[in-house]
């Protein structure tokens, strides 16, 4: 038993200067209740921390903090050495933040191609300042469609790239918004529960992309997952959030089996994993 709640697990941030993405005292109250409660950590390059706690823990209105969807009304994101809290969604997006995308964001009468060509064109436009150049238009225009349609094969969808976004099936449409993701090609990858709501057999799909991304780029990824042996498998660290509140941060199998998680999470050592997440 450890001498006091607050002893709890050791943070592995004190080099925050190094930091991909930190957030500092973040926070936001919805009529009075805090949802999110002064949250302070750091994320590193070539890591990807699971972000768990229980229902209503505020995991995903941290995310939205972060990515901007939230205005904050406490604290600070910073990307690097810049306090990006005062900027946009698409803003942060420009500055490598990448949150999946939502259905509501893509254009449904438009194919599964032309979307993903958006996106990844979208990220490249302002890269070219060279003035008008037919032949660059041109090649450019080939390489993304060509980029675009290796993600999708990917994530498994070369056979639905010509379908209307609006005709796909659930599990497509999740397939697609981390296809989306990662056509943006961000510096931090923010991924809530991606795996909701797909078959078993669409499941593996996707955590191999997100083994990928970390194996094979030096990517910060931030992963909120319910399977408790997808985080296990996946995670380089593990972060808790309850009632809103960092309450552990550090190794897995430390963070698993610390007092704090045991208790508040488990029952008592050894109990039942379940309200983990
Ligand atoms: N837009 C909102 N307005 C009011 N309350 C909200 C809003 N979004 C989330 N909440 C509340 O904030 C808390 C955290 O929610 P959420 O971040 O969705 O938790 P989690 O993703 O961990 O399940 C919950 O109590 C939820 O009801
Ligand atoms: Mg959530």
């Amino acid at each position: 038993m450890p001498a006091s709640r607050s002893e709890s697990v050791s943070y592995s941030n004190a080099n925050a200067s190094q930091a991909i993405l930190r957030t500092v005292d973040l926070g936001v109250s919805f009529g009075g209740h805090q949802a999110v409660n002064a949250v302070s950590t750091s994320f590193h390059g070539g890591a990807l921390t699971a972000i768990v706690g229980p229902n209503g823990a505020g995991k995903t209105t941290y995310f939205n903090l972060i990515s901007g969807q939230i205005a904050a009304s406490q604290g600070e994101v910073w990307l690097s050495s810049e306090n990006v809290t005062a900027l946009s969604v698409s803003q942060r997006a420009r500055k490598g933040l990448g949150r999946a995308f939502q259905l509501t964001n893509l254009f449904p009468r438009l194919s599964v191609l032309e979307n993903i060509r958006l996106v990844a064109q979208s990220m490249q436009s302002g890269r070219h300042h060279h003035g008008f150049d037919f032949w660059r238009i041109w090649s450019d225009a080939a390489d993304l469609i060509e980029h675009a349609t290796d993600i999708l094969r990917s994530v498994s969808m070369a056979a639905q790239l010509g379908d209307p976004v609006a005709t796909l099936s659930h599990g497509d449409q999740r397939k697609l918004e981390v296809a989306m993701l990662i056509a943006m090609n961000p510096t931090v990858y923010m991924f809530d529960e991606p795996t909701a709501g797909m078959s078993a057999d669409e499941v593996p799909v996707v955590l191999d992309l997100i083994r990928d991304l970390k194996t094979h780029s030096h990517k910060t990824i931030l992963l909120v997952e319910h399977k408790m042996d997808v985080v296990r498998d996946l995670a380089d660290r593990i972060v808790v959030l309850h009632n809103g509140q960092l309450v552990a941060d550090g190794e897995p199998a430390e963070v698993i089996n610390s007092d704090i998680v045991q208790e508040a999470y488990l029952g008592t050592r050894g109990g039942a994993r379940r309200g983990l997440m």
